[in-house]
């Protein structure tokens, strides 16, 4: 591969050869270090905030793992002032000033990997493969939007014009910017979002979720670390009452979310009833993820693609597949070849390294799945189910439910279930019509080896991530630019060359010379 394949000063994180002997040690004694877990508190200024501490338990085994002192309406308040206060300097700081600060965060967090992945699979749940890929991600969106900001924000863009006018575009921060993050990529997208409000030139206000305070905790700390200040980042974990007063806060100038379209709009609609300036909501949000096959598809690659994309990770990731459309000529050989490398899946701790499938997050996603199950189950539609360890976690077995029409699917069911659709010969338009009226645009896969199906779903479907003939999930920063559409997001592209943008003010300043 030529060496500026990532662009000029820069290049993705190397992974973790887990089939050599000596890099696996290495990596589980690392994990071994991590030791416990440090608690996690509302950060102002640095300084960790009083208050009452609960317990955080681990989806693993139901077992506490630390503790997170959450903030209440009037610490959030504190945080956005302390924010506000802070901006002024941190956008006078020279951009490549703040993207060293990033750029030295990615070393701290390849240097420290080993608490990272550790936190990842005891409060997130993750597999290793996961846990560290998870890390990568985090290290290159620091690295990339290091790089962009170089690019962009440093100097001016010069423009052209008439002779005696001087014509440049300027790229500067916005103010305080609130981010707020699930819980599914608690580092990747935690930080994705905060260092790229921040090298922006913004001050950040952090809201993670709920679920993960710990490691955003220990994210907050290794950026302060790395140079960006205090004064221009503060940490306020929590949920719904922390993140309804951030959003409310009468002096937020952007705010960046991820989560999903449910929480999105109801941000959106705070947003827009208040008073002052019109305030940009960043939002990516959740997915009805198809993968259309016909039957041209290769029958063992589809199988691999729809396995790992339906379920790895649990299927909690928003690009997980959720609905398998395929043609029904082929549609048997395949349901059989998916059951079977289904079966293979191992399910249970996920700190083991032969596990395939961890915990759900929490004992309410493992609910809500179960009862979407039951509903399933009761209309005689659960074509194959997994079994379920006795761990004392939240596990959720791999289940593969048959669905008469696409249309069938109305809401995102956070977990490791694929459904399956069938279509017959002459019915594609159909079904891309179907996809389409779902209104959800994210990920989308198509398995053909006919060019002209390939380019018909491609041109009519306006998924923001639409994967041809290979797994539909792992996007990479800087290749694939990550994010959706319509009831999927405001169409940000994390990790692509426009999402800087999206955080900053463009200032035109025209000079008669
Ligand atoms: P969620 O919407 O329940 O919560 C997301 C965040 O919003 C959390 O930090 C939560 O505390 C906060 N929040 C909740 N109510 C709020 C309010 N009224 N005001 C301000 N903040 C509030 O989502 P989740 O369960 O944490 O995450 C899973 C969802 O995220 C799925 O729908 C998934 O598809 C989506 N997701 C999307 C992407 C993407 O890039 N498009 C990536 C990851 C996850
Ligand atoms: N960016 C993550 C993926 O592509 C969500 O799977």
């Amino acid at each position: 591969l030529p060496a500026d394949l990532y662009g000029p000063s820069r290049k993705n994180s190397a992974g973790t050869e887990l089939g050599h002997e000596e890099s696996l040690d290495g990596l589980l004694k690392e994990i071994a270090a991590a030791g416990q877990f440090p608690d996690a508190a509302p950060i102002i200024d640095g300084k960790p905030q009083p208050g009452t501490a609960r317990e955080v338990r681990s989806p693993i085994d139901g077992k506490p793992i630390g503790k997170v002192i959450e903030a209440d309406a009037a610490t959030a308040e504190r945080a956005m002032a302390a924010a506000v206060k802070g901006f002024r300097a941190w956008n006078e700081t020279p951009a490549r000033i703040r993207a060293a600060a990033l750029r030295k965060a990615a070393d701290i967090m390849e240097a420290r990997r080993g608490l990272l992945i550790a936190l990842l699979q005891g409060e997130a749940g993750k597999t290793i493969d996961d846990a560290i890929s998870e890390v990568r991600e985090a290290v290159d969106f620091c690295r990339y939007y290091a790089a962009q900001a170089e690019e962009h924000f440093a100097t001016p863009t010069a423009l052209p014009g008439p002779t005696g006018e001087e014509n440049r575009l300027v790229l500067r921060g916005r103010g305080a910017f609130v981010c707020i993050a699930p819980w599914n990529f608690p580092l990747a997208i935690f930080a994705g979002q905060v260092v790229a409000a921040l090298v922006a030139g913004n001050s950040v206000v952090a809201k993670p979720a709920p679920q993960t305070p710990l490691i955003a905790a220990v994210a907050i700390r290794m950026l302060h670390e790395a140079g960006v200040p205090v004064s221009a980042l503060h940490l306020v974990p929590g949920g719904t009452e922390a993140g309804s007063a951030l959003v409310a806060h009468k002096d937020v100038a952007g705010v960046a979310f991820t989560g999903s379209t449910a929480t999105a709009r109801g941000i959106n609609r705070t947003l827009a009833a208040k008073d002052g300036p019109i305030v940009p909501l960043i939002a990516e949000t959740g997915g009805l993820n198809a993968m259309i096959v016909d039957a041209t598809a290769l029958p063992e690659q589809v199988s691999d693609d729809v396995v790992m994309s339906a379920f790895r990770s649990a299927g909690q990731r928003c690009s997980a597949l959720r609905l398998l459309v395929v043609q029904d000529d082929v549609a048997d050989k395949m349901i059989e070849m998916i059951e079977g490398a289904t079966k293979e899946l191992k399910l249970g701790d996920p700190r083991k390294l032969d596990i395939h499938i961890g915990p759900v997050i929490d004992a309410a996603a493992r609910q809500r799945l179960d009862a979407h199950l039951a509903a399933m189950r009761q209309q005689g539609r659960v074509a194959w189910a997994g079994q379920v360890p006795e761990l004392g976690g939240t596990y959720v077995a791999p289940h593969i439910v048959r669905l008469d029409r696409v249309g069938d699917l109305t809401a995102e069911h956070f977990g490791p279930i694929l459904h399956v659709v069938r279509w017959k010969a002459g019915e594609l338009d159909k079904v891309i019509a179907e996809i389409d009226a779902t209104g959800y645009g994210l990920t989308l896969g198509v398995h053909s080896r006919i060019e002209t199906t390939v380019e018909r779903v491609v041109e009519r479907l306006s998924a923001g991530n639409i994967y041809v003939n290979r797994n539909i999930i792992g996007a990479v920063v800087g290749v694939q630019p990550f994010g959706g559409h319509g009831l999927s997001g405001t169409g940000p592209k994390a990790g692509g060359p426009h999402y800087l943008v999206r955080f900053a003010t463009e200032q035109t300043v025209t000079i008669n010379t």
